[in-house]
C-alpha cells in the first residue's frame, strides 16, 4: 500500500535525474558523542536506503557525491576509513545492484583512489553494466572544478575543435558525465546552503533544495518530500512565465 507522501507525487513530473550532497555525517556522530566515522557508517544505511527508494519511485539517475576533491585533505584515518566504507559497500552490495536492474557508474578522478578501491569500482561497475532500472553515480575524488579543467585539456588535447569553434556541447561532451542528463534536482543535507564544489556545470538549471536533517536521518520520506517540492515549483529556462504556458500548450 502508498503511503500518503507517496500518493502525491505526480508519476508524470518526476525528476529525472536527481544529485544529492550527503552532508552531516560529521554532525550526527558528534550531536551522539561518536567518532566521525561512526557517521559515516551510519551515512551508508541512507545510502543503500535512498538507492532502493529511488528506484521504486521511478527516478532514472540518482548522483551521489560520496567524496569530494578537496576531501583528500582530512585526517588520513577518516580517509581510509571512508575508502575502507566504499569498497565494503560496493562488494556488500553488488548483487543487490545487478537483481535490481542498477547500472553503476563514478565520476571524478578516479585515478587518485587507492588501487583496491579502483578495482572493486570498475568490476562492480563492469558487473552491473546490463541495469537499466537506473544509473546510480557515485562522485568520488570530484570536484566540479576539476572537472572543466580535464574537459578542456582533453578539448585542446584532442586539436580537433578550433578555439572560434568552441562551443558549450564540446564542453558537455568532454564532462565526466557525458551521455547523462543534467540533474533536474539537487538535495544537500543538513542544512548548508552551498555546493562545495558539486557539478558546478550540470547544475546551471537545477531545482535546489537543502533541508537540515542530517545525512544518516535521510530516508525515502525526505526523498519523497524533496520530489513534492521539486514538483510544486516552475521552472522558467530564462523564459517569461507566458512562454511557459505556450510552450506547455504545444
Ligand atoms: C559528509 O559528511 C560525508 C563526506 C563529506 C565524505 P561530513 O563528514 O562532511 O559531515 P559534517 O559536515 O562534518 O557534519
Ligand atoms: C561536500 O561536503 C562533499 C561531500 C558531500 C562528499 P563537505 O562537507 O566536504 O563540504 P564543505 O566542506 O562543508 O563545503
Ligand atoms: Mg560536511
Amino acid at each position: 500500500m502508498k503511503g500518503k507522501l507517496e500518493s502525491l507525487i505526480d508519476r508524470q513530473k518526476l525528476p529525472v535525474h536527481v544529485a544529492i550532497i550527503m552532508d552531516g555525517n560529521g554532525r550526527w556522530a558528534e550531536n551522539k558523542n561518536l567518532d566521525r566515522i561512526s557517521g559515516h557508517r551510519e551515512g551508508m544505511k541512507s545510502v543503500r536506503s535512498v538507492i532502493t527508494a529511488a528506484k521504486d519511485l521511478g527516478i532514472g539517475y540518482i548522483t551521489l557525491y560520496a567524496f569530494s576533491a578537496q576531501n583528500w585533505q582530512r585526517p588520513k584515518s577518516e580517509v581510509d576509513a571512508l575508502m575502507e566504507l566504499l569498497k565494503h559497500y560496493l562488494l556488500k552490495e553488488r548483487d543487490k545492484l545487478i537483481e535490481n536492474g542498477i547500472r553503476l557508474n563514478a565520476i571524478g578522478r578516479l585515478d587518485e583512489l587507492p588501487k583496491t578501491v579502483f578495482d572493486v569500482l570498475k568490476e562492480t561497475m563492469e558487473m552491473t553494466k546490463q541495469g537499466r532500472e537506473m544509473t546510480l553515480t557515485l562522485a568520488l575524488s570530484y570536484g566540479g572544478r576539476e572537472e572543466i579543467v580535464d574537459a578542456v585539456k582533453k578539448i585542446i588535447s584532442d586539436g580537433s575543435v578550433s578555439p572560434a569553434f568552441i562551443n558549450e556541447a564540446d564542453l558537455t561532451h568532454r564532462l565526466y558525465t557525458n551521455g547523462m542528463p543534467e540533474p533536474d534536482l539537487l538535495i544537500r543535507t543538513s542544512g548548508e546552503m552551498r555546493l562545495s564544489n558539486f557539478m558546478l556545470w550540470q547544475i546551471a538549471y537545477a531545482e535546489i533544495y537543502v533541508t537540515r536533517t542530517l545525512w544518516p536521518n535521510f530516508r525515502k520520506r525526505h526523498l519523497m518530500k524533496a520530489i513534492i517540492n521539486y514538483q510544486n515549483r516552475e521552472r522558467r529556462f530564462g523564459l517569461t512565465g507566458e512562454q511557459l504556458k505556450k510552450r506547455e500548450a504545444i
